[in-house]
């Protein structure tokens, strides 16, 4: 098990990576919480995980309510973080209770939310069940939900007290889910770690199979990399947050012109993350065998780096200029100088990203 320190003053909280749910009870009895707890979970994951989390919180002492959401992206919206404030009236959840997540990144987001803004704030803790959770969502403070208009446009800063990481959940996850999350993963190797990229790429061939060992290390390499860049500029206000979104621009372009129907969200940050490479090689930034690198670690896992089917270029350019994080007329790119370190172009030539395109 490891332990990793997201050092934020009174807002600092432990994640750990290869813990056991059913050990969770015995961590938070000796927190200062009040005996009374929120699980939120949907019907998949509580037929899996649900009874060994509730039977470690109740033996510590813990009233235990659960309140279930549908599955899917579909229902992350305001209406079921309304009948999330429902149950947590009909259960008597105050501010010292606890709200837990036992779920992926859409289950995150949502109980987030609404621990942040039931009582203008309840704690939270999340038991993250997806690759993509473990290493991205449930890490960072950033809560939310949808609007018919767009992803994401409702949310809140609000940090979890703990993430209890147990990886064996990863076992009964799909294997198109844990391709997701690896999209993440080699992300933070081009990001901020060229060691970590290496690691990936040595020990591709296991790279799905878990092995608590390979799989606690790469885990818990995401989430200091995470953390470091959390702790320096948490409400993304600093342009350093900003680099977690390499591979984002053009990814959610793709995901948008394709209705989030024709890639998954990994796929399309596999391919944003490609086109990035090649940009950076087309302003000359970055040398070809770098670029070779990042596209043949994202391929031999099993991920795409181009499109299945041309769009029309003037249909992506206008999904990427229509994207929350391009800001005025200029597009914004980041974009990798060596594997391992990225930086934000703020105004990338419109001219030079088409040719890439094509
Ligand atoms: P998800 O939460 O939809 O989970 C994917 C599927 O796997 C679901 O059907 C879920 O029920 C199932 N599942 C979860 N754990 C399982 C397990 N252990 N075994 C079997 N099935 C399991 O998807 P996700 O990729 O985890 O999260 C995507 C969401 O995360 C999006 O809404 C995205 O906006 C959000 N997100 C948030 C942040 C953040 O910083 N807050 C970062 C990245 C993504
Ligand atoms: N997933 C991007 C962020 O947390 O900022």
């Amino acid at each position: 098990m490891r332990k990793i320190k997201v050092k934020l003053a009174k807002r600092s909280y432990p994640i750990f990576v290869g813990s056991k749910i059913g050990n969770i009870g015995s961590y938070l009895k000796k927190q200062s919480f009040t005996k009374k707890a929120l699980v939120v979970t949907n019907p998949k994951i509580k037929k899996l995980y649900y009874s060994k989390l509730a039977l470690s919180l109740k033996k510590a002492g813990f009233e235990v309510n659960l309140s279930l959401i549908p599955d899917g992206e579909r229902y992350k919206n305001l209406d079921t973080v309304k009948k999330l404030y429902s149950a947590a009236v009909k259960y008597g959840i105050d501010r010292k209770s606890l709200v837990v997540s036992l779920g992926g990144g859409v289950i995150g987001d949502i109980a987030g939310f609404f621990a942040a803004t039931y009582l203008r704030g309840v704690p939270f803790v999340q038991v993250p069940t997806t690759l993509l959770a473990m290493v991205d969502s449930s890490v960072g403070g950033k809560t939310g939900v949808d609007l018919p208009q767009g992803k994401n446009l409702v949310g809140a800063f609000y940090q979890p007290k703990l993430v209890w990481i147990d990886i064996s959940t990863l076992k009964t996850l799909p294997k198109k889910e844990l391709r997701n999350g690896m999209a993440e993963v080699i992300k933070y190797g081009i990001i901020k770690d060229a060691g970590f990229f290496r690691f990936l790429t040595k020990n591709v061939d296991n790279i799905y199979d878990i092995k608590t060992p390979v799989y606690e290390k790469i885990i818990a390499k995401c989430c200091k990399i995470k953390a470091w860049v959390v702790e320096q500029d948490e409400k993304e206000t600093k342009g350093i947050r900003e680099i977690l979104n390499f591979g984002h621009t053009y990814g959610h372009a793709i995901e948008a012109l394709t209705g989030f129907k024709g890639y998954s969200h990994g796929e399309a940050v596999a391919i944003g993350m490609s086109i990035a490479a090649a940009l950076a090689g087309r302003i000359g930034l970055l040398g070809k065998s770098s670029i070779n690198e990042i596209k043949k670690l994202i391929s031999v896992t099993g991920l795409p780096t181009a499109l299945k089917k041309k769009l029309p270029l003037k249909k992506i350019l206008s999904a990427i200029y229509k994207d929350k994080k391009v800001l005025g007329k200029k597009l914004r790119f980041v974009l990798p100088i060596k594997i391992g370190k990225v930086f934000v172009h703020k105004g990338v030539e419109p001219k030079k990203l088409k040719e890439v395109i094509k």
